[in-house]
């Protein structure tokens, strides 16, 4: 039977009300932590309530789907099909959470065919929500839960090379890496070369040039990979780059992204399993047209990070 996108949507964003109010209300003792791989991989009482309050709501509304959760994921056995699937991740900057820093969210993604179909994106602390609809654009709305914030809210267009109409909207067409804004995680891995590989990326990104400046305007670092790709779909960030992530981490924020006119020029192209050793994300704003230049100089740049 033919799937519902919008439907699908409706849930989600509902869903994601719902979560945001339990991230809010989570008591101090359920934020207390334990560790996943290592100290710096945490889950909390909260990230498990919500993704069991998601799958339950999830399952009851479309039984036949499948569910992928990060809290519930199993190395080597949880993979993603070409099945309808939604891919979970309760909260995105778990580590923000825990520190009281107010950017993290719920990021809800709906993958068909392994491509992603639906995305949204919660900020409960900011109340600021970001969604995507396959063919059906991408919208970010402030004051979400509001009465008065009911509605589609701003539809995230993002600037062609050198297009001035749109360009004022969410500020200029990516041009010049050395002007770009990069959102850049070291994410939870300590483990292997990966760390290592990140700090030289870094590095490499903001080492002097010639004329003064650097490689880049400036590195962003803010916790959290769904709200990365919504803030280069939205235009605030130029380019995300980031070694290590899983599929819950960017199902969504990936739609939002497309929608918007922008584009994940990762190094695995097409790939989207999260039992993937490579998993390395490349999410540019506007590149639709004139910009490959500069994720060319992005790759070139960063050397080894490719990976
Ligand atoms: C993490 C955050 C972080 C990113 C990691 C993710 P979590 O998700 O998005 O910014 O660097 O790769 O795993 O653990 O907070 O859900």
């Amino acid at each position: 039977d033919s799937v519902n996108l919008h439907e699908i949507h409706d849930t989600l964003v509902a869903v994601a009300f719902e979560a945001g109010r339990m991230i809010l209300a989570a008591n101090p003792s359920d934020i207390s932590m334990g560790s996943k791989m290592n100290s710096a991989d945490i889950v909390t009482e909260t990230d498990r309530a919500v993704e069991r309050m998601v799958s339950s709501r999830l399952r009851t509304a479309f039984p036949s789907y499948s569910f992928v959760g990060e809290e519930t994921y199993v190395p080597g056995v949880t993979t993603v099909t070409n099945a309808p699937t939604f891919i979970v991740d309760p909260i995105d900057g778990t580590t923000n959470f825990v520190h009281g820093f107010p950017h993290a969210c719920i990021s809800l993604g709906f993958a068909l065919d392994r491509l992603p179909a639906v995305g949204v994106v919660y900020n409960p602390f900011l109340d600021v929500l970001y969604t995507g609809i396959h063919g059906g654009g991408s919208y970010m709305q402030r004051n979400a839960s509001l009465p008065q914030g009911q509605g589609q809210g701003e539809k995230l267009r993002l600037p062609l090379a050198g297009s001035e109409e749109d360009g004022k909207k969410v500020g200029p067409a990516l041009g010049d890496l050395s002007t770009a804004l990069v959102a850049v995680e070291w994410g939870s891995q300590r483990e292997g070369e990966n760390f290592e590989i990140k700090a030289r990326v870094f590095r490499k990104l903001t080492a002097r040039k010639e004329d003064g400046g650097s490689m880049v305007h400036s590195l962003r670092s803010l916790g959290s990979a769904a709200l990365n790709l919504c803030a280069t779909a939205a235009g605030q960030v130029d380019m995300y780059w980031e070694g290590g992530c899983y599929a819950w981490d960017v199902a969504a924020g990936w739609c939002i992204l497309n929608e918007a006119g922008g584009r994940m020029a990762s190094g695995n192209p097409g790939e989207w399993d999260p039992v993937l050793d490579s998993r390395i994300y490349l999410a540019v704003r506007g590149a639709r047209s004139g910009q490959e230049e500069v994720v060319e100089e992005f790759w070139k740049v960063i050397g080894d990070g490719r990976m």
